[in-house]
């Protein structure tokens, strides 16, 4: 078997392009361009990226975005009273810090200070006890992106068994949180899973992703998941990021799995892709939940 390899990179251009129209009709009404605020603080290489990538994404949907760069050597305190200046901001509808932040500075208090109706990240306690809930006011950006890959491919995964592997706040548990739901949105097919979710503290690890009709890999290990841990037949995720030699790769040692797989996504333009897009999603969002 081959598997269909699955196009992040079209799939997330063809989500930026109805958003794009979305903006302009929002525009046309007579809205305020939503704006996004990216925090970008210190100056690790990949956080550049990233963040250039995501305010480009933001031009070309018709969206305004404010990069605000900060030295590594930014206090905590002076990121708070950044945070406050934005969060009290009404040209700003979304704030984003993009994480990693350097270690001397209190990644949570920093994230626990950006306004939940602006957090487009959907980290914030309440946006995330209302995912939980089953009524998300933002999906979190990747995975978002994981779900609508699945949409546009037809992989529908209700009642199959969703394997992922990484318990991350930002992939991992909203992940699983929302395949489970009852329904997020996209039809009762896209949701309903049976899920495990697996760790560095899981027992037996090869002896469960073989279960897994979708496997999710997202923990940022090289290589971790390889062909004797996967099934046939089987849909492969990989949301890993990871450079080896000055080349991405992700967490599945992809050629081989993909001799197996039914479907998988590359690295990069699988899941990296999307998430901007969904970023963009959030942000439109936001903008629209402060015009009320
Ligand atoms: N760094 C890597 N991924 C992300 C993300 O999704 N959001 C933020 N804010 N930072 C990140």
């Amino acid at each position: 078997m081959t598997a269909t390899v699955l196009d992040g990179k079209s799939t997330a251009s063809d989500l930026r392009e109805t958003i794009a129209e979305e903006v302009h009709q929002w525009l046309e009404q007579g809205h305020a361009r939503p704006t996004l605020a990216a925090v970008l603080v210190g100056d690790d290489p990949a956080s550049q990226v990233y963040v250039r990538n995501k305010e480009r994404a933001c031009e070309k949907a018709g969206m305004h975005s404010r990069l605000i760069r900060k030295p590594a050597d930014t206090t905590t305190a002076q990121l708070l009273e950044l945070l406050q200046e934005l969060n009290g901001d009404p040209a700003v509808h979304g704030i984003l810090v993009q994480l990693p932040l350097p270690a001397s500075i209190n990644t949570q208090q920093v994230l626990d200070a950006v306004s939940p109706l602006k957090d487009v990240d959907a980290f914030a306690p309440e946006n995330v006890g209302l995912l939980v809930q089953g009524r998300p006011r933002y999906l979190p950006c990747t995975p978002h992106g994981v779900i609508q890959l699945l949409v546009k491919y037809g992989l529908e995964f209700a009642g199959k068994h969703v394997v992922i592997v990484g318990r991350s706040d930002i992939v991992g548990k909203p992940l699983a949180n929302m395949m489970v739901q009852r329904d997020l949105g996209f039809g009762p097919q896209f949701a309903n899973a049976t899920v495990t979710l697996c760790h560095s503290q899981s027992e037996n690890l090869a002896a469960i992703t073989r279960t897994a009709d979708v496997l999710v890999a997202a923990v940022g290990r090289p290589c971790l998941i390889t062909a004797d841990m996967v099934k046939l037949g089987s849909i492969v995720i990989d949301v890993g990021i990871n450079r080896v030699n000055d080349k991405l790769v992700g967490d599945v040692d992809y050629t081989p799995v993909s001799e197996l797989a039914a479907a998988i996504t590359p690295v990069p333009g699988g899941i990296g892709p999307l998430t901007i897009a969904m970023l963009l999603r959030n942000t439109l969002t936001a903008c629209q939940l402060q015009a009320q």
